[in-house]
Order: C-alpha cells, then structure tokens, then sequence
C-alpha cells in the first residue's frame, strides 16, 4: 500500500474496497505515552471517528463513506476523497467556500455534533463539495461554550493561514453558519471566550 500521508497521529495509506480506491488511517502507537492508556486512546479515537464519520454523513454533511472499521488494528477503511485539502486551494476567486464551510458546521452544531479539529486541513474540496474528515477529537454536545470553542479553533487557523488573501473570510463563514441555523448564542459565546483567552 501507498503511504499517502503521515499525519499528526496517523497514517494514510491508498488503499482499495471493492475494486474502488479507498483510503486507509490506521493510528500508529505514540512511544511517549503509556502502552495501555496509547491502546486505549487510538481505540476509543478509532470507533469514535468512524461513528462520527457516519453520524455526520446521516444529517447531510459530507464525509467520506466508511467501508470497514477494525478496532484491533485501529484502522478505518474508507471512500478515497479525490480531491485538494480546503487549505491547498482557498483564494480570493473561491470566496464561496467559506460559506459552504460555515454551513456545513451548523448543520453539524445544530444536531448537536462537535468535530474537535476544525482546519483547513480537515476539510477536503471535491468539485463543488467540501468533504469534512478527521472526526477523533469529535464529541456529542448541545452547549454553546462547546460549539463555539470549535468554531474559534477553525477561526486562529483560518487566521493564521488564510486572512490575507482573503480579509473577509471569517465573516463569510459566519453567514454560512447562521443561514444554516446556526445560533446567535454561539457567536456570542466565541467573544465571551475570546474575551476570557484575551484577560487571563
Ligand atoms: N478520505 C480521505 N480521502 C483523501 N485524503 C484523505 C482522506 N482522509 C485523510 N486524507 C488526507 O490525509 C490527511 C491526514 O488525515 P487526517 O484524517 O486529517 O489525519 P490526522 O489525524 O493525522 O490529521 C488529510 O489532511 C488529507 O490530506
Ligand atoms: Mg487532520
């Protein structure tokens, strides 16, 4: 198999299911961290991702599809994404996909799932479509404080990559959020935190 990429706590391998290409993400062991409590985590991050992956694609937001799920191996089998991450091709002229990225947040908010690492990284584009992926920091959660510390985590790396090329980015990502059925409370909830982050 074909190491497409060495992420952060995993590896991505080209893979295949059913004659399609397939992306496998097998979490590698973390020396530094104690053998049994590492098992644990890359288990409990394993099932999670793929439940979220699938919880996710159930309320209309894109993810790839998850073929197999092996908890020994702590490996996820899944629909290969052909396409560039959202960081590779963000520009003036693609404005557009702000949005879609705020919406697609909401919808996820507004059923109560949090997706833990939002970054440009972790989203990918596909012709039009944007792809939401690397769901093992996600979590369930109806609170506001949750929802906005997600947002705010895709603000500081949106800011720190893209605001210059596109200054008005963020706010974009907000109309998208809000048309979706995003919250009020929640983007007052990012200045309290904001606020907090800023006097402490
Ligand atoms: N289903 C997929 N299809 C295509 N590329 C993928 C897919 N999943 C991950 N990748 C690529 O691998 C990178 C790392 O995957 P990710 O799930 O974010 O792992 P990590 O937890 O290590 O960040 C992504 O930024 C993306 O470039
Ligand atoms: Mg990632």
């Amino acid at each position: 198999m074909q190491l497409i990429r060495q992420g952060a706590e995993a590896k991505l391998f080209k893979a295949e299911f059913e004659g399609k290409p397939a992306l496998l993400k097998k979490r590698v062991p973390k020396g530094y961290r104690n053998k049994e409590l590492d098992e644990r985590i890359r288990t409990a991050r394993t099932t999670g991702e793929a439940n979220l992956l699938r919880k996710a694609r159930s309320l209309g937001v894109n993810t790839p599809t998850v073929y197999e799920v092996d908890k020994g191996e702590k490996e996820i089998l899944m629909e290969l994404v052909e396409g560039p991450r959202l960081k590779d091709v963000l520009n003036k002229k693609n404005v557009g996909l702000c949005r879609q990225v705020g919406e697609g947040i909401a919808l996820m908010h507004e059923n109560s799932l949090i997706h833990g690492d939002l970054t440009t990284s972790n989203v990918m584009v596909k012709g039009k479509e944007l792809f939401f992926i690397d769901f093992g920091l996600g979590k369930h959660s109806k609170k506001a404080e949750d929802k906005a510390v997600d947002l705010l985590v895709f603000k500081k790396t949106f800011e720190a990559t893209h605001v210059e090329l596109m200054p008005k980015g963020w706010e974009l990502i907000l109309e998208g959020y809000l048309a979706k059925g995003g919250k009020e409370e929640v983007l007052a909830q990012i200045k309290k935190v904001e606020e907090r982050v800023r006097y402490h």
